[in-house]
C-alpha cells in the first residue's frame, strides 16, 4: 500500500516532497520530474525555491501530466503557461528540458505517441507529483480510464470543467478535451507522490487509498504501485478508516527508509 502521511498543512507536505526532490537532484543532476498542475502542487514548488538555490538544476528534466486541447499555449491557463510560470521560471530550470503534452489541434492524433516516446527517451520519470480531482481523476484520467492507458486525448467530465472554471472567465471557456498521460504512463514513474488538501478531496482520497481498485476511481491505481506516497492534511484525511495506523506508522518510521 501507499505510505500515507498526515500533515499539519500544505506547507509541511510541500517541504516533505521538496526535500525528497532535492535529494534526488543532488544524487543525480539528470533527475526526471513528473510535474502536476492545479492548485495542490503549488506548495511543493514554493518549498523548492529556497532549496534549489545553490543546487545545479541545469540538467533536470520535467514532464507535465496533461494539457488542454485547442487552448492557445500562450493562454495564461494553458498548462504550458502554468508550468513555465510556477515551475520552470522560479526554479531556474532549462525550458528546453521541460515538456508539456502538445494540445494543439494540428497533429493531435499522434501527440500522445510522441509524448510517450520522449518520456521513454529521457529514461522515464523518477518522481511523479500528483494531485487528485474531486471525482478521483489523476492527470486528466477521468473515471473509466484504463489502468493500461498511455498518453492520449480524453473528454473532460462536466464536473472537472466546473471545478476548473475558476481559472477561466466562465465554464464555457474551459476546453472539452485534454491530452493526458495515461494511468499506465503514470504507473511507470519510479515514485508517485500524491498530495491532497481540504475536505473537498476527502472522499476521493479515501476511495483512492482504501477503496476498491477500480477504473471508476482512477486514483485507486496508486494501490498497485510499488512506491507511492500520499501527503494529506487532516481535512483530506478525514474519511480514512485507518488514519490512526498511518499516524502510528509514520511516527515509528525507520530513519533509513527515506520517503
Ligand atoms: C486538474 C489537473 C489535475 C489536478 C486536478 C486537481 O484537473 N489536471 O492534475 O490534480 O485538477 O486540481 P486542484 O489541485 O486544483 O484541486
Amino acid at each position: 500500500m501507499a505510505e500515507i502521511i498526515i500533515v499539519r498543512d500544505p506547507a509541511e507536505a510541500g517541504a516533505i516532497a521538496a526535500d525528497e526532490i532535492v535529494r534526488l537532484i543532488s544524487a543525480n543532476p539528470r533527475t526526471v520530474l513528473g510535474l502536476a498542475t492545479g492548485s495542490t502542487p503549488l506548495p511543493v514548488y514554493e518549498a523548492l525555491r529556497p532549496r534549489v538555490a545553490g543546487l545545479d538544476v541545469s540538467q533536470v528534466r520535467g514532464f507535465a501530466l496533461d494539457e488542454y486541447v485547442g487552448l492557445d499555449p500562450a493562454h495564461p491557463e494553458s498548462y504550458r503557461s502554468v508550468i513555465s510560470r510556477e515551475v520552470v521560471e522560479p526554479l531556474g530550470l532549462d525550458p528546453t528540458l521541460v515538456r508539456v503534452p502538445d494540445g494543439s489541434l494540428d497533429g493531435i492524433e499522434h501527440a500522445g505517441d510522441d509524448y510517450e516516446r520522449v518520456i521513454t527517451e529521457a529514461g522515464g520519470v523518477d518522481l511523479q507529483i500528483l494531485g487528485i480531482g474531486t471525482d478521483g481523476h489523476i492527470g486528466f484520467n477521468e473515471p473509466g480510464s484504463s489502468f493500461a492507458s498511455l498518453t492520449r486525448v480524453k473528454t473532460l467530465t462536466e464536473q472537472t470543467r466546473e471545478d476548473n472554471a475558476r481559472f477561466f472567465d466562465s465554464v464555457d471557456d474551459v476546453p472539452r478535451h485534454c491530452i493526458t498521460q495515461g494511468l499506465g504512463t503514470i504507473m511507470r514513474a519510479r515514485h508517485l507522490v500524491l498530495l491532497a488538501f481540504g475536505e473537498g478531496k476527502a472522499e476521493a482520497v479515501a476511495g483512492a487509498v482504501e477503496g476498491a481498485v477500480s477504473a471508476s476511481l482512477p486514483g485507486s491505481a496508486i494501490q498497485l504501485h510499488p512506491h507511492a506516497t500520499v501527503l494529506v492534511d487532516e481535512a483530506a484525511a478525514s474519511r480514512l478508516a485507518h488514519a490512526d495506523y498511518y499516524r502510528y506508522a509514520y511516527a515509528n518510521k525507520p530513519a533509513w527508509q527515506g520517503l
